[in-house]
C-alpha cells in the first residue's frame, strides 16, 4: 500500500492532508524521514506520525444497549446521537445498522462494514428483529393471527410480512418482524387500535442483547457473533 493511503486509512486524514504531513517532515518509516507519498510500504514497515506509530483499524462490529433520548444517526441538530455515548477512534466511519426511534431502547448494532450491515437491514435478507412491547390496552388473542397474516399499515400498499406475536401479559407482548418499515411496530399496533407505550429491541437474528450491558454501554462483538450475519 502507498504511504499516503496508509496514513489516510489509519488517521482519517485526506490524501492531500497526508501529503502535507509528509512534506512537513512529520512522517517516518522505520525511523527514517519519509519524503515520497507514493512510497510502497512492506507489511513489516513501521510508520510514525509526529512520533506516534500508526496502526490500521480493522472493520469494527459493536453492540450497544441504546437508552431512550438518543437518536440513531450520525448527526442531528436537536438530539444527542448514540455516537455521543462512544469513545472510539475514527467515529465518522461508523454507522448504525438500521435505526431505533428516539424513545425506543435496546439493541443497536454499529459498524463500519457496509456489506455486513446491508445483510441485516436489507428487507431482502429477512433478518428477524424481536421487540418487547408495552401497550396502552390489553392485546387480544386475535392479534396473533392478524399479525401472522399481515397488517395493512396506514398509507402503504402492501401488507406487512408475517410477524410472530407472543402475548406475555395483557399489556405486554413480544413481536418478531423481518422488515424494518418506518415506525413499523408502533404502526402495526396502531392499525389494530392499540398504542405502544414503551418499546425495547431484545434480539436481532440469533443475537440477543447482552444482559451485562447497561443502558448506554456497548461492547465489541465476538468473531462468532459477527459470523451470525455473514
Ligand atoms: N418499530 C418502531 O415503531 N420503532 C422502533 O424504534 C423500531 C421498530
Amino acid at each position: 500500500m502507498r504511504l499516503d493511503k496508509f496514513i489516510c486509512d489509519c488517521t482519517g486524514l485526506t490524501r492531500s492532508q497526508a501529503g502535507k504531513v509528509i512534506r512537513q517532515k512529520l512522517v517516518t518509516v522505520n525511523g527514517e524521514l519519509a519524503k515520497q507519498p507514493a512510497l510502497q510500504l512492506k507489511t513489516t514497515d513501521k510508520v510514525s506520525l509526529d512520533g506516534e506509530e500508526l496502526e490500521l483499524i480493522g472493520l469494527r462490529y459493536i453492540m450497544m444497549h441504546k437508552p431512550a433520548g438518543y437518536i440513531c444517526s450520525t448527526d442531528d441538530p436537536d438530539h444527542d446521537t448514540v455516537f455521543a455515548l462512544m469513545d472510539e477512534p475514527l467515529m465518522e466511519r461508523l454507522h448504525t445498522v438500521g435505526r431505533l426511534d428516539l424513545d425506543t431502547t435496546g439493541m443497536v448494532l454499529i459498524t463500519d462494514d457496509g456489506q455486513w450491515s446491508h445483510k441485516i437491514s436489507s428487507p431482502k435478507h429477512h433478518c428477524a428483529k424481536t421487540y418487547r412491547v408495552w401497550l396502552a390496552d390489553p392485546v387480544p388473542e386475535s392479534a396473533i393471527a392478524q399479525f401472522a397474516e399481515g397488517i395493512m399499515l396506514r398509507g402503504e400498499k402492501d401488507l406487512t410480512k408475517p410477524a410472530e406475536l407472543v402475548i406475555v401479559e395483557p399489556h405486554q407482548a413480544l413481536l418478531t418482524i423481518s422488515e424494518g418499515r418506518y415506525h413499523q411496530v408502533k404502526r402495526m399496533f396502531a392499525a389494530i387500535g392499540n398504542k405502544v407505550e414503551k418499546l425495547h429491541r431484545e434480539q436481532i437474528g440469533a443475537l440477543p442483547l447482552d444482559p451485562d450491558l447497561e443502558e448506554g454501554e456497548y461492547r465489541y462483538l465476538t468473531d462468532e457473533e459477527v459470523a451470525l450475519f455473514r
